[in-house]
């Protein structure tokens, strides 16, 4: 049984539909990498699991349990937000913050675990991240290679079922996209369930288990990454993979 599997979801703003019938499933340890271009609806999509955005329509099944997007209670949204983690584009980290509160903040205030609690958590993926030496620093005084990984280990530190990322890679230096890969191809090792928004090929490529094709709104290829790049169905999918 899937881990969480998404049936009919629609998103509409404005009166104009950004998603229409959205459907896919996902299993505990894939990298499902979604993949269109810019005003696909791919962050609207992310903004929408995570409930930053109410969907329309629709419902899923997380962890055995189904919702009806149409009919989400205090206790649905909580068990949503609850299983989901999100790395942001823009690392939306607290600039008064240093590195290791900014991961400590969420388990403490989120997940009210103890102040101690949280800091062992933070040390320890500070520590396997080899991000140690930052512990103290603040934002601002990080790159933006390294305020990303914050925000990665910050995810990471609430244990949920899936991370879910917004263009991990687009602000950066192509030289840290490295860096961001491995992180990601470490998580995988560890069975971590990913969804990850994307318009980078290359990056995509690396890391993918599974890969949807959106373009305006609508999901027109999804497959196993090796059929979605290597025998791409639609005309769509193909002219992007040239193009990009
Ligand atoms: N808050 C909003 N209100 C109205 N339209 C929006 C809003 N956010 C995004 N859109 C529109 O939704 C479409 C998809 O946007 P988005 O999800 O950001 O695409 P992507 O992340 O693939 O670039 C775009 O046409 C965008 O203009
Ligand atoms: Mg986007």
């Amino acid at each position: 049984m899937s881990l969480l599997k998404i049936e009919g979801l629609e998103k509409t703003l404005n009166s104009e539909k950004i998603l229409a019938d959205v459907n896919f499933s996902i299993d505990v340890g894939d990298t499902l990498v979604v993949l269109g271009k810019s005003g696909a609806g791919k962050t609207t999509l992310l903004r929408s699991l995570n409930l930053l955005e109410r969907p329309d329509k629709g419902s899923l099944f997380f962890d055995e349990r189904k919702i009806n997007y149409s009919s989400l209670a205090k206790v649905d949204v909580d068990f949503i937000r609850s299983r989901l983690a999100m790395v942001f584009q823009n690392y939306a980290l607290f600039n008064n913050k240093t590195a290791i509160e900014n991961i400590m903040e969420p388990l403490i205030y989120g997940k009210r675990v103890s102040k101690e609690t949280a800091q062992k958590i933070a040390q320890k993926l500070l520590l396997q991240m080899e991000l140690k030496d930052k512990a103290d620093l603040y934002p601002a005084e990080l790159s933006g290679g390294q305020q990303q990984r914050i925000g990665i280990a910050r995810a990471e530190a609430l244990a949920p079922k899936i991370i879910l990322f917004d263009e991990p890679t687009s602000s950066l230096d192509p030289a840290l996209v490295g860096t961001i890969t491995d992180d990601i191809l470490d998580l995988q090792k560890k069975r971590q369930t990913m969804i990850i928004v994307t318009h980078h090929l290359e990056f995509a490529e690396k890391v993918a288990t599974k890969c949807i094709f959106l373009a305006k709104g609508k999901i027109l290829e999804s497959n196993s990454a090796e059929i979605f790049f290597n025998k791409p169905q639609t005309q769509e999918l193909k002219e992007f993979l040239k193009n990009n």
